[in-house]
C-alpha cells in the first residue's frame, strides 16, 4: 500500500478550485475536507498506524466529499435523498479522474471504498481488511469535525445555517425520542428541532469506531455542551442521553 499524500493533497487542491469556492456553501466543504484530514492525523497518531496506512488514511480523510462539489453544481443542494448519494458521486469522481499514479492498487481501493461508503447508514457486512479500517477512520473523522462544527454554528448563533429558523426552538419530537430510546438510532425523516437534530448526533457515540475517536470526543467537552441544551426535568429524555454519553466513555 503506497500513496503520494503529497500529490494527492495537490491533485484536490486543483479539483476544489475548479469550483466557485466563493459561493460560502461550496468554501463550507472545502474547509470541511481539509478539518476532517486534520482529524484523521490526529487519529492515526493514535492508533499508532505504520506510515504507508496512516498516509492512505489521511488521504481518504481529505477525499471522503469529493462528490460534494459537483453535487452542489448540479442540484444546488447537499440533501442527497433530493439529488444524489454524494459517496457515490465521490467514487465516480475519484475513479474517473484521481491519476493512478498517486496510489497503488491496494491505496487506490482503500481511498475510494472508504469514500463511497463513508455516508451510508452502516457498512456494508463482509468488508475486507484491505479497505474496512479506512471506511472506519474516515467515518470516525467525519463525524467529529461535524460535531465541531455544530458547536461553533451554535455559539455563533448561526443555527439557521443549519436549519430553517421556524423549526429550530421547537420541542424534542416523542417519535424521535422513542426511536432513539428503542433502537439507539434516530432518523431524520423523525426530526425537525435543534434537538432532534442534537439527540440524532448523541447517537453518533454509538457508531464511532475507534476507542481514540471517543476519547477526542470525550475530551473535547461537546457532549457536555449538548446535555445542557435539553431540558433538565425531564427524566426520560436526561436517561436517554445519559446512555448515548456513557457510549464514548469506553
Ligand atoms: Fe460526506
Amino acid at each position: 500500500m503506497v500513496v503520494n499524500l503529497e500529490g494527492v493533497r495537490g491533485w484536490f487542491e486543483s479539483y476544489a478550485r475548479g469550483f466557485d469556492l466563493t459561493e460560502p456553501m461550496l468554501e463550507m466543504k472545502y474547509v470541511h475536507s481539509r478539518d476532517v484530514m486534520r482529524v484523521g492525523e490526529a487519529l492515526v497518531r493514535d492508533l499508532g498506524w505504520g506510515a504507508a496506512e496512516a498516509e492512505t488514511g489521511v488521504a481518504a480523510c481529505l477525499l471522503h466529499d469529493t462528490g460534494r462539489f459537483s453535487q452542489y453544481r448540479d442540484f444546488r443542494t447537499y440533501q442527497d435523498g433530493k439529488s444524489i448519494d454524494h459517496g457515490d458521486r465521490g467514487y465516480a469522481v475519484l475513479a474517473a479522474e484521481l491519476p493512478r499514479e498517486l496510489a497503488d492498487d491496494g491505496a487506490r481501493a482503500a481511498i475510494l471504498e472508504s469514500v463511497r461508503l463513508h455516508n451510508k447508514r452502516e457498512l456494508p457486512k463482509g468488508l475486507g481488511e484491505g479497505v474496512l479500517p479506512f471506511c472506519r477512520l474516515v467515518r470516525d473523522a467525519d463525524k467529529l469535525d461535524v460535531f465541531r462544527l455544530v458547536q461553533r454554528c451554535m455559539r455563533e448563533g448561526r443555527e439557521v445555517e443549519l436549519l430553517p429558523s421556524h423549526r429550530l426552538g421547537l420541542p424534542l419530537s416523542e417519535t424521535l425520542l422513542d426511536e432513539v430510546e428503542r433502537t439507539g438510532r434516530g432518523s431524520y425523516a423523525n426530526a425537525a428541532s435543534m434537538l432532534d437534530y442534537l439527540l440524532i448526533q448523541m447517537t453518533w457515540t454509538l457508531d464511532l469506531n475507534y476507542a481514540p475517536s471517543r476519547a477526542i470526543l470525550r475530551r473535547s467537552g461537546i457532549l457536555d455542551d449538548i446535555r445542557g441544551r435539553f431540558p433538565r426535568g425531564d427524566a426520560r429524555v436526561q436517561r436517554v442521553l445519559e446512555r448515548l454519553a456513557g457510549a464514548a466513555d469506553s
